[in-house]
């Protein structure tokens, strides 16, 4: 074991401004012991999600985080001792250990995660990035073969599996990413039948050209102007899958919020539906089975973005949140 516990520490929270380096900083403390019903989990792969951002924002279905902490996320981790029956040294499990190599949690809400090849998918397609995917396209956007499909942050985590659900779910799929490679790789390697690039500007005209008939479902991870022009393009009855918002999560508070909405909704009328994956928990081992399924089969492809050591944690959250990813995110932390 080592020494220390390497730790990132939230030093300061962002006022309106982007989320930079400096907002961190590197810290070490003495590694915990685990006490009466208690776990010591050592950290192997840490989730990088752009929820992480939007908790520094304020409260959301978690306490809203605070200057001085060690910075808050979930990770793969490996159960080094146990004071719990259920747990044994070696276990992988998946716990919210912060940002750092060693964390004591209380054994309660933990379990054990299967032994699988590579160990990786626990975090995205069989994690919280496949089963967001999963139970935010088939039970809140409900698409039926046949209809048109479009997700946005298309080429991440969440929106690369939404799009090629909804392809094996004999659907037409448009994803919404940045920059013409990403689009070339949506329709090229995950056989998206096409993509918008919504850097280059003239969204409404390229959404115009791409779904010309209008969408039936739209998986909205990002809100602000690609959600507009979206709820402008819905069918009647259309429904959106209401996923995040990661276009507000980072920076000042946008101008304005999407303009004609109560109107449209009605006139429309369109069923919107917000979501959180943990809603779902009842469903998740039906869902895991699918999902496990359509990977063996090939009809999902996993995208995985690994970068390696726990000092790089906060600038591959940056990286994110700029678009620099492609698929599931995650440091591998030693
Ligand atoms: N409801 C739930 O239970 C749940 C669970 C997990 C995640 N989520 C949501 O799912 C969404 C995706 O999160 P993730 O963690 O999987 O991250 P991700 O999609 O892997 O990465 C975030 C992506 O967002 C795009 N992006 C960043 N700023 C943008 C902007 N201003 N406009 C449009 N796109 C922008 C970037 O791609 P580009 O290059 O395309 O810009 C980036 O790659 C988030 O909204 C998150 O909150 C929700």
């Amino acid at each position: 074991m080592a020494e220390a516990n390497r730790q990132i520490v939230l030093d300061r929270l962002p006022q309106g401004d982007r989320l930079a380096p400096d907002h961190f900083r590197l810290a070490e403390a003495a590694i915990p012991q685990a006490g009466e019903g208690e776990v010591l989990l050592r950290t192997r792969y840490i989730s990088l999600d752009a929820a992480n951002r939007a908790w520094m924002q304020g409260a959301t279905y978690r306490a809203a985080l605070s200057s001085g902490q060690v910075m808050a996320g979930g990770a793969l981790a490996e159960v080094i001792q146990s004071n719990v029956a259920h747990l044994m040294p070696g276990d992988a499990v998946f716990a919210d250990t912060g940002w750092q190599d060693y964390a004591v949690l209380s054994g309660k809400r933990l379990a054990k995660l299967p032994d699988l090849e590579p160990m990786t998918h626990l975090l995205s397609v069989f994690g919280v990035a496949g089963l967001t995917a999963y139970f935010g396209l088939l039970e809140c956007g409900k698409p039926k073969a046949g209809e048109t499909v479009v997700v946005s942050a298309a080429a991440g985590s969440v929106g690369s599996i939404v799009g090629q659900i909804a392809k094996l779910k004999g659907c037409r799929v448009i994803g919404v990413a940045g920059g013409a490679e990403k689009g070339r790789w949506l329709v090229d390697e995950l056989g998206f039948d096409a993509a918008i690039d919504y850097k280059a500007g003239g969204l409404r005209q390229q959404m115009k050209e791409a779904v010309p008939e209008g969408i039936d479902v739209y998986f909205d991870n990002t809100g602000g102007e690609i959600f507009e022009t979206c709820l402008f393009a819905m069918k009647n009855f259309g429904r959106i899958a209401c996923c995040g918002a990661v276009s507000q999560y980072d920076g000042a508070a946008p101008p304005h919020g999407p303009r004609g909405i109560p109107g449209l909704i009605v006139t429309k009328r369109l069923t919107l539906r917000g979501f959180v994956v943990m809603d779902f928990e009842d469903q998740r081992a039906a869902a895991l089975k699918d999902l496990q399924g359509w990977v063996a089969s090939g009809q999902i492809k996993v995208q995985e973005d690994i970068i390696d050591g726990l000092e790089n944690t906060p600038a591959a959250l940056i990286g994110l949140l700029n678009g620099e990813n492609r698929g599931k995110r995650m440091i591998r932390v030693r």
